[in-house]
């Protein structure tokens, strides 16, 4: 397996490794029964990836003598809720869990940020590992330790930072992925290509055809490249205070849409739809280039993502939610704007007739 160290300099107790390999999983379980000791192994997953992997991963675990308790929640967004994490907990409570277990959140964004949050409210915290099994989480949510769930108001707003021991990236897992959802994760992949540098966007132009069908090679090397990018990022700026907001490119429209339609587009979806708009707005108000704009508009096409969203959502319904938005300072809402491919920067002074204007033109 590759190692990418994720150092938190100050904190080195918290810095930790991603490790990236193909078809590892027996591995991983070596790994954990060696470096992570705990009493109890509490490995949560969603209902999909429970029937896909579940009974297999608990048998790794407990075939290697690991006090291991697997417990299922409904997949889907819509369970990435307080009611979900209150009924995880009532079960760890009757299992006994204690302080010295460790969660293990197996599956997607979902299962992570669930999982993360709960691990980091549960009798004061208790350590837990990613093992993503989504491209998106394998190359964005597992990494960086933000945690949350969603509340009615809006997407991710009750949450901590709460950095993982270890997360393991299994490439084999995305052999099962719908495709729907590997191209999820495609747009968190396009938004590196984005912000990062010119380069890292062309290799995904020259290699888009070896991408979706999965090229076990280039996906790996993208993922690395993906997961190193995000861990230099979180490196510099644990808490999203400074350089981090960066990764909210196309994060901004994209989470007030994923609320407004009742999550039923999908984080991925939303995302792609927020970059098509950032895209604009960058247009609008610093003078980004027609060529890029037309080149990652393109990206996002060939990479089966939506740039529209349908009529039957209401400009004001997003504008409302912008306006709940977490990322917003008093009345300033913070989108990342971009001056060129490779050049993203905060701007919060966004007029609303732009954002109303924008919002209108990704609409059809
Ligand atoms: P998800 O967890 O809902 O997974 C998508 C679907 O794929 C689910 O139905 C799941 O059951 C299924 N699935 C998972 N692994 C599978 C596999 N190997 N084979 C077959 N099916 C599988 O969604 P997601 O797209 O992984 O994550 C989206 C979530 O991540 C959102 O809530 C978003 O807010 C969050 N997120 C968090 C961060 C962060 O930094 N914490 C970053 C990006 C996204
Ligand atoms: N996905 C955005 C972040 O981790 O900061």
């Amino acid at each position: 397996m590759k190692k990418v160290k994720l150092n938190l300099n100050k904190k080195i107790s918290l810095s930790y490794d991603i490790c990236i390999g193909y078809n590892v999983i027996d591995q991983v379980g070596l790994i954990i029964a060696e470096n992570h000791k705990a009493s109890h192994y509490v490995l949560i997953t969603d209902s999909n990836v429970s029937r896909l992997y579940g009974g297999v991963v608990l048998g790794i675990f407990q075939n290697l003598g690991l006090n291991t308790t697997l417990i299922e929640f409904q997949a889907g967004e819509t369970s990435k809720n307080i009611q979900t994490v209150l009924s995880v907990v009532g079960q760890m409570l009757k299992l006994g869990v204690d302080r010295d277990a460790i969660l293990i959140a197996l599956g997607g964004g979902v299962a992570g940020d669930l999982v993360g949050f709960i691990a980091s409210v549960y009798m004061r915290s208790v350590p837990y590992i990613q093992i993503p099994t989504t491209l998106m989480a394998q190359v964005d949510s597992s990494i960086g330790g933000k945690t949350a769930v969603d509340l009615p108001d809006g997407k991710n707003l009750l949450g901590a930072f709460h950095q993982p021991k270890a997360v393991f990236v299994d490439l084999k897992f995305l052999e099962t992925l719908p495709n729907t959802e590997f191209n999820n994760g495609l747009a968190e992949i396009i938004k590196y290509g984005i912000i990062d540098n010119l380069k890292f966007f062309e290799t995904l132009e020259q290699k888009a055809d070896a991408i979706k069908k999965q090229d076990r090679d280039v996906l790996s090397a993208v993922v690395e490249h993906s997961c190193r990018f995000k861990k230099k990022i979180v490196e510099i700026d644990e808490k999203d205070r400074g350089i981090r907001r960066i990764l909210n490119f196309g994060h901004t429209v994209g989470h007030a849409v994923e609320a407004a339609s009742g999550y039923t587009i999908s984080h991925g979806n939303a995302v792609a739809i927020g970059m098509a708009a950032a895209v604009r707005m960058s247009g609008k108000l610093c003078g980004f280039s027609i060529g890029e704009r037309e080149r990652i508009w393109r990206l996002i096409d060939v990479f089966g993502l939506p740039r529209y969203l349908s009529l039957t959502i209401r400009t004001d319904e997003i504008v409302e939610r912008l306006k709940m938005d977490k990322k917003k300072e008093g009345d300033k809402i913070n989108f990342v704007l971009l001056k060129r491919i490779g050049m993203p920067f905060v701007n919060s002074e966004v007029p609303e007739a732009i954002i109303r204007e924008t919002i209108e033109e990704i609409k059809r």
